[in-house]
């Protein structure tokens, strides 16, 4: 039953509720990380609690510019090797970040695409090599980030040390996470010899990317990009601050203005009704009454509502009713009009 809920839950908060929309791209040509499904299934997870609607793709075909623009953010989450996507797609791809549109990249991201200057360059830099897999030491550099939020001053897990072929802060990174090169074995020097800056960067976020201009004529501008090395391990993805470092850099790309999530004029992004004061709302809260008095499922259910409709209506949605009318004093303005409407949802589902 709970289950059940809670999928209807989902089901109805995506109905009822404007949120950003996010494609993570998981196709590889090289390396295949085992982690990838752990890592869908971490994200999906948070969907509802951070208010993200993520689909998940390894079809390159969704780059083309009808699909990339109902999208407020693409993740590439482990990508490796050049094939990833061909010429043409990967032109749909640059000429969404130039219409505003956001992007994040998570561990091996930096190990796709390595040809394409535009791509590296949003990125911030191209994978080098790793040291073997072991406890490492992270240090963060700035935690008013959000993608800092909660890590610790010392954070030590098993993860792969990445180390790059040029310095991201050259294109514009501001590093928010570091390692204690002394934390792990086999951090001397570069397999290339490269150069990739001091502190050894391992997260960093770019505005503007140079990958990114210039921005389409009638774009905002162009949109944020985030990424962090960070990622390798399944159960990594089972780690709450881990879990809050990735939706925290993700988060931040959102936020960016330039798509629709925030800004009703951009070329991208999901819709937003332009009016939430729908019939939703009104239908909805009186068929409220009809769930209540079916007895304990639904009064569970009305109270599970009430808990997931206070996170997901965080962030800047356009307005709401004041008064949905439903009855519960509890609950008021936006959260009351979600939480009916959901547990509305859920009442005629049920
Ligand atoms: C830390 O990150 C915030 C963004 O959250 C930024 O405004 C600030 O300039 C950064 N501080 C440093 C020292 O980079
Ligand atoms: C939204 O887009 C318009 C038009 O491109 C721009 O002028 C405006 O500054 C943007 N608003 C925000 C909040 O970024
Ligand atoms: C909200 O809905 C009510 C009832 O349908 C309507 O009378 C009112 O004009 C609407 N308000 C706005 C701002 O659209």
């Amino acid at each position: 039953m709970f289950v059940t809920i809670t999928v209807l839950l989902s089901i109805a908060t995506s109905i009822v509720m404007a949120q950003p929309r996010v494609l993570v791209f998981t196709a590889t040509t090289g390396y295949r990380h085992d982690s990838i499904p752990d890592s869908i299934s971490a994200l999906q997870a948070r969907s509802g609690t951070d208010g993200v609607d993520f689909e998940f793709t390894e079809d390159p075909t969704r780059f083309n510019g009808d699909e990339l623009g109902r999208f407020d953010g693409v993740m590439f989450l482990s990508t490796t090797g050049e094939g990833v996507l061909d010429s043409s797609q990967a032109q749909a791809f640059h000429t969404y970040l130039q219409n505003g549109g956001n992007f994040v990249g998570v561990h091996a991201a930096t190990d796709c695409l390595g040809g394409e200057d535009w791509y590296v360059q949003t990125i911030g830099t191209r994978f080098d090599y790793h040291p073997e897999l072991q406890p490492a030491t992270f240090i963060p550099l700035n935690k008013t980030h959000p993608s800092m939020v909660g890590v610790p001053d010392r954070w030590t897990f098993t993860e792969e040390v990445y180390n790059y072929r040029s310095d991201p802060r050259n294109v514009g990174a501001q590093v928010v996470l570091t390692v204690d090169e002394s934390s792990y074995t086999g951090s001397s020097g570069s397999s290339g010899n490269y150069d990739q800056g001091v502190p050894h960067p391992i997260a960093w976020y770019i505005t503007d990317s140079l990958g990114a201009q210039p921005p389409t004529d009638g774009a905002p501008g162009t949109g944020r990009s985030f990424y962090t090395s960070l990622g390798h391990l399944s159960e990594t993805w089972q780690d709450p601050t881990f879990m809050g470092h990735v939706m925290g850099g993700l988060k931040w790309a959102l936020e960016s203005g330039t798509t629709r999530w925030t800004n009703g004029t951009a070329l991208v992004g999901a819709v937003q009704p332009q009016n939430s004061n729908t019939s939703a709302g009104s239908s909805v809260s009186s068929t409220m009454g009809t769930s209540t008095a079916n007895g304990q499922a639904s009064t569970s259910v009305s109270g599970t509502g009430m808990a997931t409709s206070t996170s997901v209506s965080a962030g800047p949605m356009s307005s709401t009713p004041a008064n949905s009318g439903i009855k519960d004093g509890s609950a008021v303005g936006k959260t009351a009009a979600v939480a009916g409407a959901i547990g509305g949802v859920i009442g005629l589902m049920l």
